[in-house]
């Protein structure tokens, strides 16, 4: 069956490596990831946004996602398999995804005071934990667009909360911000610097404050959301068949190798996936203009999407080999 997160974590956290976070909505994105993870003999952690659950209808997500469980034997090879609600932003929801099946869930208090940060999250994991579900807490708030807020600008995590929150509210993960965020556009062109060849590197992540975190709570489980990397070939390829993305630019894996090893022990991923898919079927509605039936530009995505998720498991996240 589901897992929750609990071990995974502990395991990922001694072992130096991070578990993957990928979002899905639909039939292609979880085919994509489950066969990549299974390749790679990953463990996965299957993420539900509140959006994916209006979109798809909650009924059919919960179910693809045991369908999942059983999907993986098929293939082969058993992996541990979470099913997480990605940024919870009520008691209520959090409790309607334990009641159906949820293994994990994430309740995003960032956006409210420290207090109501701390009863909110708290109350979440006292249910969550009377039914075996593991709860992902976050402070600090991370620039862009969260749950339909719009920050300017990030509020990093402090550091001197972590302790506290962590003992206040018995999270089993906390999601950190230090200097990632959500969508294909985390920095502007003014943030970054570019070389010759007008290739933009964003600043750095604020790895000063992980690493002060990891002092005051060390080994806990850490969370980082927004960690797309913004593949630029995949923006190459949308904008040569059609599209229109400007500016995009993401997180440098070579940093989110780095945060892998440390405290860190999962890693969200989304805005990769969408931008592999859009390319890929940007380039067969373009060079297939015949084509009208939606497997001949789904599938095509659906394969783009798999190599991009080996890809992170096994040359950025380390969590290849590790199911
Ligand atoms: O954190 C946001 C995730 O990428 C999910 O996005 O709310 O558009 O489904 P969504
Ligand atoms: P990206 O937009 O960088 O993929 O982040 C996804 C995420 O944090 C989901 O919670
Ligand atoms: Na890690
Ligand atoms: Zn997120």
């Amino acid at each position: 069956g589901l897992v929750n997160s609990k071990d995974l974590f502990a395991k990922a956290v001694a072992g130096g490596y991070a578990i993957p976070a990928y979002n899905f909505n639909n039939l292609e994105q979880l085919q994509a990831i489950l066969q990549a993870c299974v390749e790679t003999k990953s463990p996965v952690i299957l993420q539900v946004s509140s959006g994916a659950r209006k979109y798809a209808n909650a009924t059919l997500l919960r179910n693809m996602a045991k369908g999942a469980v059983e999907y993986v034997k098929e293939l082969g090879y058993e992996i541990p398999i979470v099913l997480h609600l990605d940024h919870g932003d009520t008691f209520e929801l959090c409790k309607d995804c334990i009641d159906n099946g949820f293994s994990s869930v994430m309740i995003d208090g960032s956006h409210h005071s420290y207090e109501e940060n701390v009863a909110l999250t708290k109350k979440v994991v006292e249910y969550a934990h009377a039914h075996g579900v593991t709860v992902e807490g976050e402070l600090g708030v991370l620039a862009g667009v969260e749950d339909d807020v719009v920050a300017e600008k990030s509020t990093y995590t402090r550091p001197e909360e972590v302790e506290d929150f962590v003992a206040k509210t018995g999270v089993d993960s906390l999601a950190i911000s230090i200097g990632t965020s959500h969508g294909a556009n985390k920095f502007t062109p003014e943030q970054c610097t570019k070389n010759e060849d007008g290739v933009l590197t964003p600043p750095m992540l604020r790895f000063d404050i992980l690493e002060e975190i990891e002092k005051r709570i060390p080994g806990f489980p850490i969370v980082l959301h927004g960690s797309s990397s913004v593949p630029q070939d995949q923006v190459a390829t949308i904008n040569q068949f059609g599209g229109a993305l400007k500016d995009a630019v993401g997180i440098p894996e070579e940093w989110l190798r780095k945060a892998a090893k440390s405290a860190v022990c999962k890693i969200n991923i989304d805005s990769d996936g969408r931008l592999a898919m859009t390319a890929a079927i940007r380039k067969v509605m373009a060079e297939k203009p015949g084509e009208f039936d939606p497997r001949k530009y789904l599938g095509p995505a659906r394969d783009s999407l798999k190599e991009l998720y080996k890809h992170k498991n096994e040359d950025v996240l380390g969590s290849a080999g590790q199911a």
